[in-house]
């Protein structure tokens, strides 16, 4: 596909990019630090690539914050983790009216603690308030793709059993309209930092027809310039979805 430009002379962005943002523990390993520290400088990054994507146009950016797999990992970590999310969202409440930014979660948040549900509950209630039209940031928290697959076919086997739903209305519209996603159209590309070759649980249905860019640079690592970098290989490539041109 090929790209059009916009008045800075730079290809349009992909209207919904996801990340997964990964290798904040090698990099904190490859300074002497703890794994900590690498997921200090990971938030602190998101934050940088998100004004980023709002400010060139993307109008959607998901992120893989924490996996229903990472509950594996040390209390330690799994804490500090947690706690960069509550200091994040603290300031989101205060910022993201001003700024314009939506935030959603993806995820089941009922292992997540009452505070940070909370917190999740009143940045909701502020994106509600906020234009459709404003950028939206998706993190991902306590979220698996097969999950989120689960928890949408229980909720729609729950709506036959109270008759609000009959199974054969059940298509592929119907059904995204159950994930965490609804109502936010499929990101066309996917991004993961730090050199691993696989999705480890992310967006499995939204992903059929992603473009993938991967590259060695480890999450708190990657720039702006690696930013464009990853749209610019978007735009070359010839997206046929299953068709012949
Ligand atoms: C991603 O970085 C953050 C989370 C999974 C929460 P990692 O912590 O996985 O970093 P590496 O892969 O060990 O370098
Ligand atoms: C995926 O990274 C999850 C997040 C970035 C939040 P992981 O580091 O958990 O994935 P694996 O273990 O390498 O597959
Ligand atoms: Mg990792």
């Amino acid at each position: 596909m090929t790209g059009t430009g916009n008045q800075a002379g730079r290809l349009l962005p992909p209207r919904h990019i996801a990340i997964i943002m990964d290798g904040n523990g090698r990099w904190a390993a490859k300074r002497g630090l703890p794994r900590t520290a690498g997921h200090k400088a990971g938030a602190e990054n998101f934050r940088k690539i998100a004004t980023y994507c709002k400010n060139i146009g993307v109008k959607y950016l998901t992120v893989y914050a924490f996996s229903t797999e990472n509950w594996k990992r040390s209390e330690t970590e799994v804490a500090a983790i947690m706690a960069l999310l509550k200091r994040y969202l603290l300031e989101a409440v205060d910022t993201m009216e001003r700024d314009h930014i939506r935030l959603h979660f993806f995820g089941d948040m009922t292992p997540v603690s009452p505070e940070l549900q909370a917190l999740a509950r009143e940045t909701d209630e502020i994106t509600e308030h906020l234009s459709p039209d404003d950028f939206q940031a998706n993190v991902c928290l306590n979220y698996g793709g097969r999950d989120e697959i689960v928890r949408a076919a229980r909720q729609f086997a729950e709506d036959c059993a109270a008759g609000k739903r009959r199974p054969g209305e059940l298509d592929e519209a119907v059904f995204s309209s159950y994930l965490d996603s609804a109502g936010i159209p499929d990101p066309e590309l996917i991004i993961r930092p730090s050199g691993e070759l696989r999705l480890s649980n992310f967006l499995l249905w939204q992903s059929a027809y992603a473009e993938f860019y991967y590259t060695d640079t480890l999450w708190p690592d990657f720039g702006e310039a690696e930013l464009d970098k990853a749209i610019a290989a978007y735009h070359s490539r010839d997206r046929r979805f299953g068709g012949v041109k």
